[in-house]
């Protein structure tokens, strides 16, 4: 949904921006160009590969562009550094990128054969091979269950310790694999997605924390943004747009005393509100270009 973002960024010349997920620097390319001659963008992505990417991309537009390999819970250390007390945009565009999936070489497919690693920052210990292969039984039924949603996570745990018990798993293709064997035949075939999509979506999520990045750094928005500022979040699946609904939910109310109260007693008062109620899905014409947006929102919040 780019061009939706870019009319909810509500952005103008001299604007400091920041684009905490690069990636592949689309959204990025397109939020410098409003705000030029004066504007600032912050741009932040944990994947070095990115920044690599953006450096090249963003080249022309030097003079205006900061960029972090860095986490995006790690902001208002980035801007307190930078002296810059709020910004006009944030935009959070989650997941993993399609360059990540393709060239990372880093087990991010199923369709691939890679090694399992999964990692966005290659600085961080944990990886999806330590998680498959030491992890117990009823840690991987939770992580399967509660980060991806799959309703087989304990037949497809049980099959993983069963199997690593000859060797280690190391590949994204074997992983696959032993998924597809443990999960009914019948359901395998029903099936519109890939046997194995839930599982891996549930690891890449354990692996770079992301629901509790997510959690955080929602907590900190209002105070990163100017009066008027907006932020823009574009989720790829429910856990993360629940997250991000219940914190802009929290930010309208303000208040969290009792209803039964007749007056408040904890003196917190709205400080952000929804630009719209619904989320915004991408139409089927963009389905089209871009498959992988096809289970996007976009979520847009306004401090007040
Ligand atoms: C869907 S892609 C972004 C695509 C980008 N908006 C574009 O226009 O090409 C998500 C990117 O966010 C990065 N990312 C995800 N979670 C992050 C986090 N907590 N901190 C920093 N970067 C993150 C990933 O490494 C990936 O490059």
């Amino acid at each position: 949904m780019p061009d939706e973002v870019h009319e909810y960024q509500n952005l103008k010349p001299g604007n400091i921006c920041v684009d905490c997920t690069l990636g592949g620097a689309g959204h990025a390319l397109a939020t410098i160009q409003q705000i030029l001659p004066d504007g600032i963008l912050f741009g932040i992505d944990q994947d070095l590969d990115a920044i690599t990417h953006a450096k090249k991309i963003l080249a022309p537009f030097k003079k205006n562009v900061r960029l972090f390999h860095d986490n995006f819970i790690d902001l208002p250390a980035i801007l307190n550094s930078n002296g810059i007390e709020g910004v006009d945009s944030i935009i959070l565009d989650l997941g993993f990128s399609l360059n990540q999936l393709k060239n990372a070489r880093r087990g991010f497919s199923f369709n691939k054969n890679e090694p399992l690693d999964m990692r966005m920052d290659i600085r961080n210990d944990l990886t999806a091979s330590k998680i498959i292969n030491s992890y117990p039984e009823n840690e991987l039924v939770d992580i399967f269950f509660k980060f991806g949603e799959e309703k087989f996570s304990r037949r497809v745990a049980k099959k993983i310790v069963e199997t690593r018990k000859d060797k280690d798993i190391h590949t994204s293709s074997e992983l696959a694999q032993i998924v597809k064997m443990a999960i009914p035949a019948k359901n395998v075939f029903s099936q519109r997605i890939h046997p194995a999509t839930r599982v891996f979506q549930a690891l890449r999520i354990a692996v770079n924390r992301e629901l509790e990045k997510l959690e955080k750094f929602m907590e900190r928005v209002p105070s990163l943004l100017k009066k008027g500022g907006r932020l823009c979040v574009i989720s790829f699946h429910s856990l993360e747009d629940r997250i991000v609904k219940q914190a802009l939910r929290k930010f309208e109310e303000g208040c969290t005393c009792p209803k039964e109260l007749p007056v408040c007693l904890c003196g917190f008062i709205p400080t952000m509100k929804s630009v719209f109620r619904k989320p915004l899905i991408p139409t089927r014409k963009e389905i089209e270009l871009n498959p992988m947006a096809r289970s996007s929102k976009l979520r847009v919040g306004q401090k007040l």
